[in-house]
């Protein structure tokens, strides 16, 4: 049973979401409800608006206007900082890891723990890092690594276990496989489903509609901007998605 069926409010509602940049509008109109442990992909071409809608989530970038609902209560989304505190975390397309700190900093960044001495416990960081690598099956060196010494893949791997450590609502991943090989990619895909089992929301965007389609539990398609639709996805087909996302017919 999912939120859906629960009567709980939506992890994330957005409504009548609107991003100007200077003269052009990146998105418009944009509404959606997000449920607790519910995958919805967000598909669209290059220049869609997917990123600024993601960033839109995170306190990146201020919508011009439109509504952003957590569980129920009307948010001002201003910084990071705040939507991390409301249990959202995020994974962008472009890496945010810290390039010259150790894997298990980078756990931590912004939210180092410290001892009763008000020092940084790094043993307590290393120890949850090497926990928590494990769980997530991520192949790292070592919890010392430096993040520039990884692979992209790797790398990848750090930022989805920093996202599914923190998050306690809502993940959004922005191309989470886009550079990874097909075993990687397998195991990131594990881990999205694992996440609808501990009841967190996830937002995924894709450009793999094999991806989609194993993973979401529904798809909203954005064209230009504008949202074309939002289908469930045992409802669709790659070809009604298909000709959501360029508008022409199949
Ligand atoms: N910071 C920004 N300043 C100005 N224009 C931007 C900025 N970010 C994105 N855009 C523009 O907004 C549109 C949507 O971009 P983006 O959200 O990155 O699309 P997508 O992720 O779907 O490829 C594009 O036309 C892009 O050039
Ligand atoms: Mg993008």
């Amino acid at each position: 049973m999912n939120a859906t069926t629960t009567g709980m409010p939506p992890v994330l509602q957005l409504r009548d979401i609107r991003k100007n940049f200077g003269g052009l509008t990146a998105i418009e109109n944009f509404s959606l409800e997000l449920y607790a442990g519910e995958i919805v992909a967000l598909v669209g071409d290059n220049g869609a608006g997917k990123s600024t809608l993601v960033k839109i989530v995170t306190g990146v970038h201020a919508p011009t206007s439109g509504t952003i609902i957590i569980e129920g209560q009307a948010v001002a989304m201003s910084s990071a900082t705040m939507a991390r505190a409301h249990g959202i975390e995020v994974v962008y397309q472009d890496l945010a890891l810290a390039d010259q700190q150790t894997v298990y900093m980078n756990m931590f960044l912004g939210r180092e723990p410290v001892n009763r001495f008000g020092l940084l416990d790094r043993r307590r960081m290393i120890d949850d890092t090497e926990k928590l690598v494990k769980d997530l099956d991520v192949r790292i060196p070592s919890a010392h690594a430096t993040i520039r010494d990884l692979s992209g893949g790797q790398r990848q791997g750090v930022a989805i276990a920093r996202a599914t450590h923190w998050a306690s609502k809502l993940i959004l991943l922005d191309e989470p496989t886009a550079a990874l090989g097909v075993a990687e990619t397998a195991k990131v895909e594990t881990i999205v489903l694992s996440l609808k089992q501990r009841n967190i929301g996830v937002l995924i965007i894709s450009h793999s509609l094999d991806q989609v389609f194993r993973l979401s539990d529904r798809i909203c398609v954005l064209r230009r901007g504008k949202q074309i639709g939002v289908r469930k996805t045992s409802e669709t087909d790659k070809n009604e998605i298909v000709a959501m996302i360029t508008g022409l017919q199949h």
